[in-house]
């Protein structure tokens, strides 16, 4: 063949990150069958779905077994049903936000790695460590990337303050709290700056909020659209995969407000043109499982979920403080982020946990450079797993 081929490929790292640690520890299991493989890698839920959901979905299924309730393409931005219970959901939260600016997807990984369609060639703004989705999408269309540092000193929430010189006018801003990979929370004073910020540049702000479900503190917005002018500069994309176990499901979100606006430009026109291309929407039976997840009854069980997550945290958290570990997260959040040991390099404490104690979580490195001396472990895990890789760290931390 002679084709061109898209060569902005060449500077993203040739292998996925997750896929990476998949392919290692497959090679491990090769070489160790017997090995009890305790895995707290992948942000994977592994509770079953609740039963309001699963009863929704199967109620949608049989429906679609029956001439009179049967359902052809779903509408591409989603279902009314579904998109009203997102609106009222936001309305719990304190804010408003209206059914026909919400945009329902098979999940959020997805928009954040879609949206780069609807922009030109921005100058481009992400924290660093980050879920790597963001440098990926924007690399492969050739956007400049400028990376402003998470660090032990600012706590993981880097600040526009800490930019690089230059005006940074008309840039597009990824944030994501709770953050992805380190656990870290923007208060609403940290997130004002943002925002303010990206209004008084003329930016953008991408805001990940797949994991808002996690917040318990006071203070800690659970979505962006608290903050005062964020109508006027964000997008916020979340999910029901972390919230109501959907990793398997596939559903999500994205809110574009209709006063999100560059020059003439609506920029959720752009969007649903995009959607309306390439997109041909999420199954009805998934989507009647995700309003039952926002009913009264599937938002408890979600919760109870989730604390059951948070409880995992504890444990891991727990382990860290008695030994002295600086770490980050798992209080708002299911992922633990916390320091490798004086010399030792992500990769390096990757191969060490899963080699001699048969443990698989995330090098940090994996997330960008400023994760080279730290570690991802998830709480997603069962409890009794979570309670044999406690008494497993304990004794090599
Ligand atoms: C993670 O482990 O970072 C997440 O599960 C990845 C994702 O949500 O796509």
């Amino acid at each position: 063949m002679n084709i061109n081929t898209n060569t902005n490929f060449n500077n993203i790292k040739q292998t996925y990150l997750f896929s990476e640690i998949a392919a290692r520890v497959r090679a491990y299991e090769a070489e160790h069958p017997d090995a009890k493989i305790i895995r707290m890698g992948i942000g994977d839920v592994t509770l079953p779905l609740p039963e309001e959901v699963v009863n929704a979905m199967v109620k949608a299924c049989q429906e679609m077994g029956v001439k009179e309730t049967f359902r052809g393409y779903p509408p591409e931005y989603g279902y009314g049903f579904l998109r009203d219970a997102i609106s009222i959901h936001y309305a719990d939260l304190g804010v408003s936000i209206a059914p026909d600016s919400i945009f329902v997807s098979d999940g959020a990984k997805s928009d954040l790695g879609n949206l780069v369609d609807i922009f030109g060639n921005n100058p481009v703004i992400i924290p660093d460590p980050v879920y790597p989705v963001y440098v990926d999408s924007n690399t492969m269309s050739g956007n400049k990337i400028t990376y402003i540092n998470g660090t032990k000193e600012n706590g993981f929430l880097p600040s526009p303050a800490e930019l690089p010189e230059g005006d940074h006018k008309g840039s597009v801003i990824y944030l994501c709290s709770p953050n992805n990979p380190t656990g870290a929370v923007y208060d609403k004073k940290a997130l004002t700056a943002w925002v303010d910020f990206a209004v008084s540049t003329g930016s953008l702000i991408i805001y990940d909020s797949a994991y808002e479900a996690f917040i318990a503190e006071d203070d800690i917005p659970h979505t962006i659209y608290e903050i005062p002018g964020a109508y006027e500069c964000a997008i916020e994309v979340c999910s029901f995969s972390k919230f109501a176990g959907f990793t398997g499901v596939r559903c999500g979100w994205t809110v574009i407000p209709d006063s999100l606006k560059s020059g003439e430009a609506s920029i959720a026109a752009l969007w649903k043109r995009r959607q309306a291309t390439k997109f041909n929407g999420v199954s009805y039976p998934v989507q009647r499982a995700a309003e039952a997840a926002l009913s009264d009854e599937g938002i408890s069980a979600c919760v109870k979920n989730i604390n059951y997550y948070k409880e995992n945290a504890k444990l891991i958290t727990d382990l860290l403080n008695e030994k002295g570990i600086f770490y980050t997260g798992g209080s708002n959040s299911p992922y633990v982020w916390l320091e490798c040991p004086e010399g030792v390099g992500s990769w390096e404490f990757f191969d060490k946990l899963l080699n001699e104690v048969q443990i698989v979580g995330t090098p940090g490195e994996g997330f960008g450079k400023g994760g080279d001396r730290y570690f991802r472990i998830t709480a997603f895990g069962s409890r009794e797993n979570t309670m044999e890789a406690v008494e497993r760290l304990r004794n090599i931390l």
